[in-house]
């Protein structure tokens, strides 16, 4: 079934305003969504591209209560660096929002209200999981303890994250606060519930059947398997009530009577978010924001990662349902996890390429990761990122297919025709053969993005750039000029085709190259209008000079990055456990003393150790000391240093050491003297 649409309501996940974005967050929703949205854009399609920061919710107080400053310091903070940062990967959003903006708060606060006047909500009292200490009741990430259903145990009060099942704290087992680490007690108090259990037959009906109040909506088979998978599981175990509103400060306030103190649920208010956001971008743009989201020939599509999937398609439904009027979406194609490196991405743990670093390491560099990204996204099940794969992707695909391609045609028409654009001759079936081929492949490509199959559309697209390439090694224009002059015209003109007709394709991916493509062509635009269209670039026309597209990472690049890593793994090695205890009298008969290294040489045939002289105070003795691998000898003469005098002497590689130099050794296995901060006396005694 293919229904047709005349206009398009694209939302990508709300970010948490509390911390910077990394690549699954892109490749998870961000990315995705924006190449479906510049396909359609590129179709002249009514699209209302919309995005913001989540700005509400424990995730924020949480991560101001660790900063130690304000939840508005943190979201400022980080709807700032969040916006930039989608702005420089080109991440079109025709408006970022925020959900702590006054026309936000006022939408949130109206449909509760609405959907309390309707009789939607029901009022009810329960026992909650309370921090005495914080005086605060602990829903959401404020608890967090093992999940039922997987064993993962720091699974949150509202959702495990590794399993995606959907939680309430009491289901939690061992319980604790994350404010305090205390376990929990229980207190009484009040809350609007949603009977989720009263719409389990609808909601069944249209997500699983694809029909809505009898009529088709959408069509089941077009959503992702692991997407239904989850949906159905949910509806399998029964709906069930759940609390919209919360015991908190820090939200959008309950707009009804006896309810100081609470504010709405973050997953209730957070997707109206999509809804204010198109309010003021209409607005803004003089159109009607109900087009967008109450008429039928809307299509409606949530972009997101996995552990969204049931707010989306379960929880927002009901709530637009229950309010009238709302279209619901027609598609929710989320996508599984990116890990990096062998291991899940994790904020807290810092296992992360952080995209706002990504642009200081690696800087004019966005195609490329927007093009190794979606080649791994991971559209179907969970996919890995390395800075190995990263830079074999670029230097083997980007570089030396499409950025090789697209230079030779427009290097080889500066040099043989002053960059003027040759007249076409006769075609061989060779030249026949790509036409068709330039006809059909845009299409395919058109059709895997409207089926949010985008890694495969790129696979697609980059055909194009494979076969130009393929054209130029098959002819070698280079080869034919002095002898035959007409048919290198042909083979420059058809090569100039393919490339401007691989600029509009590629557009949704790679923009900044479709547009540097666009300008040395000199084409007007890149409308899809005009794909397959083999007189694109007209003859006579002029060419702009040839631009490089894409350059090598070098291998210090990537290692640096790596480095980058390693030292993140470094720093969250676990410290060594605490020694058996030893007595006072034991420690005392150490005898530990600050001394001078007068005189240091390598020990012949000993990588590791340097014979040194050191002045003890007592006397001037010789030990040996395994630090060569870090300290040159001529680097350490006259420092001070702890020394170890009355261990045992013992002979090593033939030399006498009487004594031992007291090092710290890091986590990733340097060392470091202990020296006294201040000069001080030889022989001073450390204890
Ligand atoms: O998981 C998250 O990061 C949420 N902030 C996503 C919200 S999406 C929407 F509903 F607002
Ligand atoms: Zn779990």
């Amino acid at each position: 079934m293919s229904k047709h649409y005349n206009r398009y309501t694209v939302t990508a996940a709300l970010p948490y305003a509390n911390g910077p974005l990394h690549i699954g967050h892109i490749a998870g929703a961000y990315l995705p969504a924006d190449i479906y949205v510049r396909s359609l854009r590129q179709k002249g399609k009514d699209v209302a591209f919309i995005c913001g920061s989540d700005e509400h919710g424990a995730a924020i107080t949480i991560r101001a209560q660790k900063e130690g400053i304000t939840p508005q310091d943190i979201i400022d903070k980080y709807n700032k660096q969040i916006g930039d940062t989608f702005e420089k990967f080109g991440i079109s959003f025709d408006l970022f929002h925020r959900t702590s903006s006054p026309i936000h708060h006022e939408t949130a606060q109206d449909f509760f209200k609405n959907l309390e006047e309707k009789g939607h909500f029901e009022l009810n009292e329960s026992e909650q999981y309370y921090d005495e200490e914080a005086k605060q009741f602990l829903a959401d990430r404020y608890i967090m303890g093992t999940c039922p259903n997987c064993g993962n145990d720091s699974a949150y009060g509202d959702q495990c994250e590794k399993c995606g099942t959907s939680l309430s704290p009491t289901e939690l087992i061992d319980p604790k606060s994350t404010i305090t680490g205390a376990t929990p007690t229980l207190k009484t108090t009040r809350h609007w519930y949603l009977p989720m259990n009263k719409h389990e037959d609808w909601v069944r009906e249209w997500i699983v059947e694809g029909t809505l109040d009898g009529r088709p909506h959408h069509d089941p088979k077009e959503w992702k398997n692991s997407v239904m998978g989850q949906c159905k599981s949910w509806i399998d175990q029964g709906l069930q009530p759940r609390a919209m509103t919360r015991d908190l400060d820090w939200g959008v306030k309950v707009p009804v009577e006896g309810a100081d103190g609470k504010v709405l649920y973050v997953w209730l208010d957070a997707p109206i978010g999509y809804i204010s956001a198109t309010k003021d971008w209409a607005a803004k743009e003089g159109k009607n924001w109900e087009d967008y989201w109450k008429k039928a020939d809307t299509k409606l599509v949530h972009f997101i990662g996995k552990d969204n999937i049931v707010f989306h398609c379960i929880i927002f439904p009901i709530i637009l349902k229950a309010h009238g009027d709302f279209i619901l979406p027609d598609n929710v194609p989320a996508n599984e996890f990116l890990n990096l490196e062998g291991a899940k991405l994790s904020t807290s743990r810092n296992w992360a390429v952080w995209l706002h670093e990504y642009l200081e390491d690696l800087p004019n560099r966005e195609d490329e990761l927007r093009y190794v990204l979606t080649s791994i996204a991971p559209e179907n099940k969970d996919s890995e990122f390395t800075w190995k794969d990263y830079q074999e992707r670029v230097n083997n695909e980007l570089v030396a297919i499409l950025g090789n391609f697209v230079n030779r045609a427009v290097v080889l028409t500066h040099k043989y025709f002053k960059g003027e654009v040759p007249v076409a001759g006769e075609f061989t079936e060779m030249e026949e053969g790509i036409i068709k081929e330039m006809k059909e492949l845009p299409l395919r490509v058109e059709k895997l993005i409207e089926q949010y199959k985008f890694k495969e559309a790129l696979i697609e697209a980059m055909k194009l750039a494979r076969l130009g390439n393929k054209y130029l090694a098959d002819t070698e224009p280079w080869k034919l000029f002095k002898q035959d002059p007409e048919l290198v015209k042909t083979i420059l003109n058809m090569a100039l085709q393919i490339a401007g007709n691989l600029a509009i394709t590629i557009d949704p991916f790679l923009p900044n190259t479709a547009k540097k493509i666009q300008n040395m062509l000199g084409m007007e635009s890149l409308d899809w209008n005009q794909v397959g269209n083999p007189e694109l670039i007209t003859a006579y026309d002029r060419l702009a000079p040839a631009e490089l597209l894409f350059s090598k990472v070098e291998d210090k690049t990537i290692e640096a990055q790596i480095e980058k890593l390693e030292k993140t793994k470094i720093a969250q090695q676990p410290v060594e456990p605490q020694k058996e205890e030893t007595s006072f009298d034991d420690f005392q008969k150490m005898d530990i003393r600050v001394g001078t290294i007068l005189e240091a040489e390598k020990v012949k045939k000993a990588k590791k150790l340097l014979k040194l002289t050191v002045d003890t105070g007592i006397d001037k003795r010789t030990i040996v000391s395994g630090i060569a691998e870090f300290f040159a000898p001529e680097d350490i003469i006259g420092k001070q240093v702890s020394v170890l005098v009355n261990l045992a002497p013992r002979k090593i590689r033939g030399v006498e050491s009487q004594g031992m130099i007291l090092m710290a050794e890091d986590k990733d296995g340097s060392l470091s003297f202990i020296s006294p901060t201040g000069q001080l006396s030889e022989g001073s005694i450390i204890r």
